[in-house]
């Protein structure tokens, strides 16, 4: 039996759209609702007290919408605040993200990976258990991105002062002889190109949009509740809904109505 109630998607603000489309082209039978979280962006300096709760908030208010199954489509909340989702919601089928440390340290060949990713998601226990588990035969350099989420929350996908904000990340890690790079915040995927064109032509970038919708479809699967006949996708935001309606079309590909959520 087919089980078509939604999904429910979740970021910090526009970054997780990059997860929901993997999502959506691999699940097109499923219902899917997105929040992004834009009153409250960025996660990435915030305190994982003050993530917890926004996790626990927006998680209440998608089961109160009917959701089957709940997405952290963000690296940040899903170190801090995960944990304590499964504690709260048992059945509740919970998929989160986390940096691909594992993919990157078996592809890289000079032995050097760089990761990119919030202050939070690189201090983060869950952060280090990565490294311990995965990465013992390789040297991983770690990159917080201050500043870059909201270049891409802004929309600057490609103007120079997100160039020269990412050149600045970038640059040591080539210097080092990184030849892996790990796109550990969905924010990122939305400068592809940009990196594309500032990196040498050997550096690999590795990212986990697409091995999340593979993962959500196996635990749906697993329980017997993937979806037959998606419907449109809903959208709310915590910050101006014009704003994220604004930035549909580009970042998700389709216009969409976006609601306000107060919580
Ligand atoms: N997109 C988020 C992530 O994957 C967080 C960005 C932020 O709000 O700092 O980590």
């Amino acid at each position: 039996m087919a089980d078509n109630a939604p999904i429910g998607v979740f970021d910090s603000g526009v970054g997780g759209l990059s997860v929901l489309r993997e999502i959506h082209a691999r699940l097109p039978g499923e219902s899917l609702l997105y929040l992004a979280d834009s009153g409250h962006v960025p996660y990435g300096e915030k305190s994982p007290a003050f993530i917890r709760e926004r996790c626990r908030s927006i998680a209440a208010f998608f089961l109160s919408e009917g959701a089957k199954a709940l997405v952290l489509a963000c690296n940040t909340a899903t170190a801090a605040g995960i944990a304590e989702l499964r504690e709260l919601y048992p059945t509740v089928p919970l998929v989160g993200m986390e940096p691909a440390v594992k993919p990157a340290a078996q592809a890289t060949r000079s032995g050097v990976v760089g990761v990119l990713a919030t202050t939070g998601t690189l201090k983060s226990a869950k952060f280090a258990a990565l490294l311990d588990r995965f990465a013992s035969d390789v040297r991983v350099i770690t990159q917080p991105c201050p500043g870059l989420v909201e270049r891409i929350e802004a929309g600057e996908l490609d103007t120079q002062a997100t160039r020269s904000l990412l050149r600045g990340f970038v640059e040591p890690l080539i210097e080092q002889g990184c030849d892996t790079l790990i796109l550990g915040c969905t924010h990122y995927p939305f400068i592809k190109p940009l990196l594309v064109q500032m990196l040498p032509p050997t550096v690999r970038l590795v990212d986990t949009g697409a091995a999340v919708a593979r993962h959500l479809e196996t635990v749906l699967a697993a329980r017997d509740r993937l979806g037959s006949s998606g419907a449109a996708t809903r959208f709310w935001s915590s910050g101006d809904p014009r704003r994220l309606a604004g930035v549909l079309p580009v970042l998700w590909g389709e216009h969409g109505d976006v609601a306000y959520f107060p919580g």
